[in-house]
């Protein structure tokens, strides 16, 4: 198959290049366009065939369920038997926007979107573009993340040519995703709600809206409610070690791992903030740098990318610091990088 790239312009999509991507959705192809959080790999929702299409495309494990994205609310309804008590109030907030809502399924959403579940995950998304394509195509779109099947998720197109390249039909560049990281996923099936997978839309955002919010933690997702939330998940290839603990003890332990590594003949590339990445000038190591110490914002922006350039670095390791806050965006950065990392080194 041959994979079609079209650059767009991200505020100002071509409407015919949009009328084109929607109507190869429409037909059932397999369409990666960029969202807020993400680039998305779209395909028509209530068609089975192309669902498993889709599947294939990614080498995704059918156990796994989709995102149903939506332009507007009111298509909603037929996906669903009820909106549970917050979510008119959810979507009014945080709607359009990088929040996922796990609501009651339908029966006209097929159990291969959902992996077999009686609920259904959907999203009302922000970027123009993918506002843009929604709209046009007037169907529910069922849209994982556009990365082969545990690859960092793709924050740019290039990750996704990079993953998909002949595997579907189209590609829509609309260049560097605003957020980086995936969206807020909020099971509403449960009481009280459930934060299954943190993101832009924090839980300090949604205690504003409910007055109690649970936390599935990263290491001990509860797998058969979300089985995508697969413990060791978007990871480089190569492995990566996260140090934990207070700042100056994780620092020394990540710069004494890397000397010692480096000693025994190893290439090191490591995931640093600007502060980190200072303290080890003096060595010989790969850096994917993630900015400033405290900006959790461009961090997020940074992180899948950085992960996907030491994959192609031709190192041997990577370490990573945890970062030592875990509040606002904070809180999904500590889980993508604990989810990423093939160890745990707790400092102190
Ligand atoms: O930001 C995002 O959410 C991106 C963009 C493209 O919208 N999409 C995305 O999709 O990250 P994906 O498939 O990579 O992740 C979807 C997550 C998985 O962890 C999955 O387990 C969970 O949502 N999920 C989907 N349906 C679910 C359901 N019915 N119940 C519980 N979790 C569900
Ligand atoms: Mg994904």
């Amino acid at each position: 198959m041959m994979t079609e790239v079209v650059r767009v312009d991200r505020d100002r999509p071509n409407p015919d290049d949009i009328a084109r991507a929607a109507e190869c959705l429409r037909r059932g192809g397999l369409v990666a366009f960029p969202t807020e959080t993400v680039y998305g790999l779209g395909v028509h929702a209530l068609d089975r065939d192309a669902v498993r299409k889709l599947f294939d495309a990614k080498r995704r494990p059918a156990n796994d369920p989709l995102i149903v994205h939506v332009a507007e609310f009111g298509q909603i309804a037929p996906l669903v038997t009820a909106l549970p008590e917050h979510a008119a109030s959810l979507a009014a907030r945080f709607w359009p926007g990088p929040l996922t809502l796990i609501l009651p399924r339908a029966s006209s959403v097929p159990l291969e979107v959902t992996a077999g579940l009686q609920t259904v995950a959907i999203r009302i998304p922000a970027h123009p573009v993918a506002r843009a394509l929604l709209a046009a195509a007037a169907v529910p779109v069922a849209a994982p993340s556009a990365n082969l099947f545990s690859r960092p998720s793709p924050t740019r197109a290039s990750h996704v040519v990079e993953d998909l390249d002949g595997r579907i039909d189209m590609i829509i560049d609309g260049g560097t995703t605003d957020v980086g990281v995936e969206s807020t996923v909020l099971d509403l099936t449960v009481s009280p709600p459930q934060m299954l997978r943190p993101g832009a839309i924090t839980l300090e955002a949604l205690c504003d809206v409910l007055a109690s919010v649970g936390v599935a933690s990263a290491r001990s997702a509860n797998t058969s409610r979300s089985p995508g939330l697969l413990a060791r998940h978007y990871s480089p290839r190569v492995p990566m070690t996260l140090y934990q603990g207070p700042t100056d003890a994780a620092r020394a332990a990540l710069v004494t791992a890397a000397r010692k590594a480096i000693a025994g003949g190893s290439r090191v590339g490591v995931v640093a903030t600007s502060g980190d990445a200072r303290l080890l000038d003096q060595i010989p190591v790969v850096i994917a740098d993630l900015g400033p110490d405290d900006d959790a914002k461009g961090a997020a922006v940074r992180l899948y990318a950085a992960l996907r350039e030491l994959d192609t670095a031709n190192v041997d390791v990577i370490l990573a610091r945890e970062a030592p806050y875990n509040d606002g965006l904070w809180h999904a950065l500590r889980d993508r990088l604990r989810r990423a990392a093939a160890n745990i080194v707790a400092a102190d």
